[in-house]
């Protein structure tokens, strides 16, 4: 019998969530069914996760061909076929020298994987005082105490307090409401330099011999997709280098696909020194993250051990499941789905489709106070009534899953970013729900 209050639900309003129960049972394609037998389409690809759509054939067939063959062995001081294979492609699919690939199972162990990685590379090339992380307002990067303190979402933060780590500064938040609160498919073009901030302030107040990493994400995703100014990764990057500081893209939404390219880095045109991923990389189906870094934070860690003993371990980190045999057969089986299909492509094409129905649909609509796209995800900003930050989007979030339609919310914006196997039709139902949906909220 099963009792329906022993899962606490994630990032869920638990106590409404018992009233009104949202449950899946099966998936297939773009839709879920419930287990009230209801089909839903799903309008946010399961959590950016399902970008080839849900219950595909093939990676299902090379997960149980993995588990019938290896199920799993042990990750430390030995490893397995599949994982090299799956590093392999996932360097080869990444932009420039991001050339060694470090496996976790989710975004937030990416992201602190990262960070670490971070410290050890200064460390061992004699500056380990650069300990000092410069995350941004609104950045999500998971859950782990890393990400949560270079995080900026308010109210993933409030109740840590001193868990948080000390040495942290974010940048100001990439948002202009008043000049570019609307944009579809491009970067707005903002007159004041956000990164003046960094120049002038951040860095002279740590001193820039103390920070080791500036962490973004190249378009601010769990926020409710907010996408940097014109140059701004650019010129971040350039400051970057001319201070030693490493910089990581937080690609775990990004990566793979979402801007009708493989990663945000190559969408922008900027090399991080570290670029994290998790999600989109199995198509959400095995927990799989990771951690691409360029070849001289590689070169770095090992050659401060080139007169340690053979059996000593340069980089004392690691995960259990750290490229686990049946989430990389996963992996590669996604990366085929992808290429076989272009699916990255499709996302661009799609993302254009997706951004001028949103524009089209739901300007000039109450309580609509911005609409921003790119790639294959758009968010429709709502004023909040008084008092009551993001109830109107998840009061929209709750309608269009009674009209079978699956968004999120975030904060006061409604998200939509489908699987890149969307068709026409599908969007504009979205985007119709979603417009319904604003029209009936008070
Ligand atoms: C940019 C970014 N980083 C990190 C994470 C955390 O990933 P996970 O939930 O897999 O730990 C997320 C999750 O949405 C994310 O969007």
């Amino acid at each position: 019998m099963t009792n329906p209050d022993a899962h606490w639900l994630p990032f869920t309003p638990n106590r409404s969530f018992h009233q009104d129960p949202r449950i899946f049972v099966a998936a297939e394609g773009m839709h879920f069914t419930t287990h009230d037998g209801r089909q839903v389409l799903d309008g946010i690809s399961s959590l950016w996760c399902v970008g080839a759509g849900h219950k595909r054939r093939e990676i299902n067939e090379a997960i149980k061909k993995q588990l019938d063959t290896l199920d799993y062995s042990t990750a430390f001081s030995a490893s397995n076929d599949q994982a090299f294979e799956a590093a392999s492609r996932i360097a080869a699919l990444a932009p420039g020298d991001l050339n060694k690939v470090l496996f976790c199972n989710s975004g937030s162990e990416a992201v602190d994987t990262a960070m670490k990685l971070a410290l050890a590379y200064h460390r061992a090339r004699g500056e380990g005082h650069r300990n000092v992380f410069i995350g941004r307002e609104r950045g999500y990067h998971g859950v782990g105490f890393g990400g949560m303190s270079v995080g900026g979402i308010p109210g993933n933060r409030k109740v840590f307090g001193t868990a948080m780590l000390p040495r942290v500064d974010h940048l100001r938040f990439i948002h202009d409401p008043v000049h570019h609160a609307y944009y579809n498919g491009i970067e707005p073009v903002w007159q004041d330099d956000l990164l003046l901030e960094l120049e002038n302030r951040i860095i002279p107040l740590h001193d820039a011999s103390n920070i080791a990493a500036v962490i973004v994400e190249p378009v601010a995703g769990s926020a409710g997709w907010y996408v940097p100014p014109q140059g701004y990764l650019k010129r971040l990057r350039e400051i970057c280098d001319k201070h030693g500081i490493l910089l990581i893209f937080d690609e775990v939404i990004t990566g793979f696909g979402r801007l009708g390219v493989p990663f945000g880095a190559d969408y922008f045109g900027v090399l991080p020194d570290m670029l994290t991923f998790a999600k989109c990389v199995t198509n959400g189906v095995i927990p799989m993250g990771g951690v691409i870094c360029r070849d001289h934070l590689y070169e770095g860690v090992m050659q401060a051990h080139t007169r340690s003993p053979a059996h000593a371990i340069e980089f004392a980190h690691g995960y259990t499941y750290s490229g686990h045999p049946v989430a990389c057969a996963a992996a590669l089986a996604t990366l085929d789905v992808y290429r076989e299909e272009n699916l990255f492509a499709r996302a661009g094409e799609m993302g254009l489709l997706l951004g001028n129905a949103m524009h089209s649909a739901l300007t000039g609509l109450p309580h609509v106070v911005g609409i921003r796209s790119l790639g294959l995800a758009g968010a429709v900003e709502l004023v909040s009534p008084p008092g009551q930050a993001g109830k109107r989007a998840y009061d929209v979030y709750m309608d269009c899953f009674h009209q079978g339609v699956l968004v999120r919310s975030a904060g006061d914006n409604v998200v939509l970013a489908p699987a890149y196997v969307v068709d026409k039709a599908q969007i504009e139902r979205m985007v119709s729900t979603l417009a319904q949906a604003i029209r009936r909220v008070l």
